[in-house]
C-alpha cells in the first residue's frame, strides 16, 4: 500500500516497525500530548496551550549514499508530496550530493566614540582579546568549538570587533551572544569608546551549504512531454528567474517552503533562516536564486548554495519533543547531516516546482489537495471528505459556497 493512502495508525505503525520510532514515541504521536505546559511556559510568554500544524514526512531522500524519512511541519498541500516526488526522481538517477564550508556563526561588537589612538590600542591587542574571547564560554571548547576569527571592520564613525566561532552542532545564539557580550565588556576596560551592542551576525555566511543533483531525462518526462524537452525547459525558467526579480522571489519560495517545513519540524530558528537565505540571494546586489539548472551529457543538474543556519542541539531543538522524534525518524547524528538533508528538500522542492510549471502547471496538483482543505473548511467529516473533493474536482470550482453546497447535497439537504 502506498504511504499516503494509509491512515494515520498504519503510517505510526510502519515508522514503528521499520525502527524509526519506539512504542513510547508512537503513543505519544497517538495522544498528540507531545509539549506540556510547563515546558510551553519555558520556551515562550502568555502561554494559554500549544498550536498544532500537520505533521508528515517526506520519503526518498538518498542524500550523500544515505537514505531519509524527512519530516515536515507545513500547512500548504503539496509540499511533502512535491519533496517526496522529486525525491524519487533524484534518488533513482543517484541521489543528492551536498558539500559544507564550515559551522561558523559570526558576532558583532559595535563600538563608538573612539579615538584613533585608541582603535591603534585595540588592534593591536588583538591577540589578548582573542584569548579573552576564547575563554568566554569554556564549555563550548571542551566540546570541540570556540573562537575562529578575530578581524576589526572601519564603518565611518564605528569600529567593529567581528569575532568567528564554530559552535558545533548548536545553533549557538544564546553561546555567542554570551561570549560577545563578556568580550565587550572586556574591550571596554581596554578604552575609552563606549560598546553600542554586541550581538550575533545572522548572515549564515559562516555556514554556506551546496547542494548537487544531476537527473536522468528519463525521470522528467510527462505523459505529453519528452524528459529531454522538460529538461530544457526547466533550464529556460532558471535562466528566467536570472533576469525577473518578480519570478526569482517566487522561485526562492519554492525553495523555502521545503527548508522551512524541516526547520519546524526540527525546533529550529525558521526566522533566522529566513533572513540569511534572502540576504544571502542579494548578495550580488541583485536578488538571485538560490539554486540553478543546466544541461550537461544528456542530464539535468541542479545545484543550490545557500546558508543553512541550523543546529541539531541546543535550546528548542532538545526541549521538544517533536523536534527530538524528527531528529530521531531521520537518524540525525549532527549539524551537518541535517544541513545536508535540508537543502536536499529545498532543491527537492525546487525540481517539482519547476517540472509542473514548465509542463502541467501547478493547479492540477495542488487543487487536488486543496479540496480536501476545502472540504473540510465547508464541515464535511469521515467519507464526506474525498466525496465532497472528487465532486470540487469534477466542477472545477473550488470555492467555499461551492463545497458548502456539494455537501449539502449529499447530506441529501
Ligand atoms: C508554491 O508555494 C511554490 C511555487 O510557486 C514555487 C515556484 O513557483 O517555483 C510553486
Amino acid at each position: 500500500m502506498k504511504i499516503y493512502e494509509m491512515t494515520n495508525e498504519e503510517r505510526i505503525k510502519l515508522l514503528l516497525d521499520g525502527g524509526y520510532l519506539t512504542a513510547e514515541q508512537a503513543e505519544s504521536l497517538r495522544s498528540r500530548q507531545t509539549i506540556s505546559t510547563d515546558l510551553a511556559n519555558s520556551l515562550s510568554e502568555n502561554q494559554i496551550g500549544s498550536f498544532s500544524l500537520p505533521y508528515g514526512f517526506a520519503t526518498d531522500f538518498l542524500v550523500n549514499g544515505v537514505d531519509y524519512l524527512v519530516p515536515m511541519v507545513i500547512e500548504e498541500p503539496s509540499v511533502i508530496a512535491a519533496a517526496s516526488n522529486a525525491a524519487k526522481r533524484v534518488k533513482n538517477s543517484g541521489g543528492f550530493k551536498t558539500f559544507s564550508s564550515s559551522k561558523v556563526v559570526y558576532g558583532q561588537i559595535v563600538l563608538e566614540n573612539l579615538s584613533s589612538a585608541d582603535i591603534e590600542l585595540l588592534e593591536s591587542k588583538d591577540s589578548e582579546i582573542f584569548e579573552f574571547a576564547k575563554e568566554a564560554h569554556p564549555s563550548l571548547i571542551k566540546r570541540g568549538g570556540g573562537i575562529v576569527s578575530l578581524k576589526f571592520n572601519h564603518y565611518d564613525k564605528f569600529l567593529e570587533l567581528e569575532l568567528g566561532i564554530d559552535t558545533v552542532d548548536a545553533m549557538g545564539a544564546n553561546m555567542v551572544n554570551t561570549i560577545l557580550e563578556k568580550t565587550a565588556h572586556k574591550v571596554s576596560e581596554l578604552v575609552n569608546g563606549d560598546v553600542l551592542c554586541s550581538i550575533l551576525s545572522n548572515s549564515g555566511l559562516g555556514q554556506v551549504v551546496t547542494v548537487e543533483a544531476e537527473i536522468n531525462f528519463s525521470q522528467l518526462a510527462t505523459k505529453t512531454m519528452s524528459g529531454d524537452e522538460v529538461a530544457q525547459r526547466i533550464v529556460k525558467l532558471s535562466k528566467f528567474s536570472q533576469v525577473s526579480v518578480k519570478r526569482v522571489v517566487t522561485h526562492n519560495k519554492g525553495i523555502m517552503n521545503g527548508i522551512d517545513a524541516v526547520y519546524l519540524a526540527t525546533g529550529n530558528d525558521f526566522r533566522a533562516e529566513e533572513a540569511a537565505a534572502h540576504s544571502f540571494a542579494f548578495e550580488s546586489g541583485q536578488y538571485q536564486p538560490f539554486s540553478e539548472w543546466y544541461i550537461k551529457d544528456d542530464k539535468l543538474i541542479g545545484t543550490l548554495k545557500m546558508p543553512i543556519e541550523l543546529g541539531s542541539v541546543g535550546g528548542a531543538i532538545s526541549a521538544l519533543p517533536m523536534a527530538q522524534l524528527s531528529l530521531a525518524i531521520m537518524k540525525i547524528k549532527d549539524s551537518t547531516q541535517l544541513q545536508s538533508v535540508v537543502g536536499a528538500v529545498g532543491l527537492a522542492n525546487n525540481l517539482s516546482a519547476m517540472r509542473a510549471l514548465v509542463t502541467t502547471g501547478i493547479q492540477a496538483g495542488h487543487m487536488g489537495l486543496q479540496s480536501k482543505s476545502l472540504a473540510v473548511s465547508a464541515g464535511a467529516t469521515g467519507k464526506e471528505i474525498d466525496q465532497v473533493a472528487k465532486i470540487l474536482n469534477q466542477t472545477k470550482n473550488y470555492t467555499i459556497k461551492n463545497a458548502q453546497n456539494i455537501l449539502m447535497q449529499l447530506r441529501g439537504k
